[in-house]
C-alpha cells in the first residue's frame, strides 16, 4: 500500500512526459509561447493566420517548408527568425514550437528538431534582399510535390 502511494506521483510524471502533446525540441513550452507572444505575434498574428498582404500564415503551412530541399534552412535565416533578440537556445526552441503549434500535421516523421547550434549557424546568414524569391521557389516546390 505504502509503496503503491509512493509510486503514484512517478507514474504521473512519466505519464506527463509522454503525453500526446508534447513537442520535439521544446523543453519550455511556457517560454516558448511567452517568446512567441512578445516576439512573433504582432506580425503573424497570435493563432498564425498572418494576414493577406504582407505577413505569411504559419497555420496549415510553415512545416511544409520541411519537405523540400533547403527549407530547412530558410526557416532559420528569414529574418524574423534570424534577427530576434533571443539568443539560440531559446530561438531554437521557439522555432520548433512554430512547427508543432501551427502546423503539426506536416512536420515530417524523420523530423529533427533544431539544435541551438544549428539554429546559431543559419542565423549568421540571415536572407535579405533574395528572401522573397527564395521562399517563391520554395513555395512553388512544395505545391508541386505534395498532395495536401
Ligand atoms: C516584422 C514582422 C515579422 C516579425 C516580427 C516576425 N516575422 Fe516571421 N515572417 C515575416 C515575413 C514578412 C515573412 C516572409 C518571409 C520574409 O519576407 O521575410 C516571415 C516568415 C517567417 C517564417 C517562414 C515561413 C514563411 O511562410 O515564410 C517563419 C518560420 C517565421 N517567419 C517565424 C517567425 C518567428 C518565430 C518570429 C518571432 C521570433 C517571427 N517570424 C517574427 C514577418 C515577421
Amino acid at each position: 500500500m505504502t509503496v503503491r502511494i509512493r509510486l503514484l506521483p512517478i507514474l504521473g510524471l512519466a505519464l506527463i512526459g509522454a503525453a500526446p502533446g508534447t513537442m520535439p525540441g521544446v523543453p519550455d513550452a511556457e517560454q516558448a509561447t511567452a517568446d512567441y507572444m512578445l516576439k512573433c505575434q504582432g506580425c503573424h498574428r497570435p493563432d498564425g493566420s498572418g494576414d493577406d498582404r504582407s505577413n505569411p500564415p504559419m497555420r496549415g503551412m510553415v512545416a511544409r517548408f520541411l519537405t523540400v530541399p533547403g527549407g530547412r534552412e530558410f526557416l532559420g535565416r528569414v529574418p524574423g527568425v534570424a534577427t530576434t533578440n533571443l539568443d539560440d537556445a531559446r530561438l531554437a526552441q521557439l522555432l520548433n514550437w512554430t512547427l508543432y503549434r501551427f502546423d503539426a500535421g506536416h512536420v515530417p516523421r524523420d523530423f529533427h528538431p533544431y539544435t541551438p547550434a544549428e539554429v546559431g549557424s543559419l542565423r549568421q546568414n540571415p536572407l535579405r534582399l533574395d528572401r522573397q524569391a527564395v521562399r517563391a521557389r520554395l513555395v512553388a516546390r512544395f505545391a508541386q510535390t505534395d498532395q495536401f
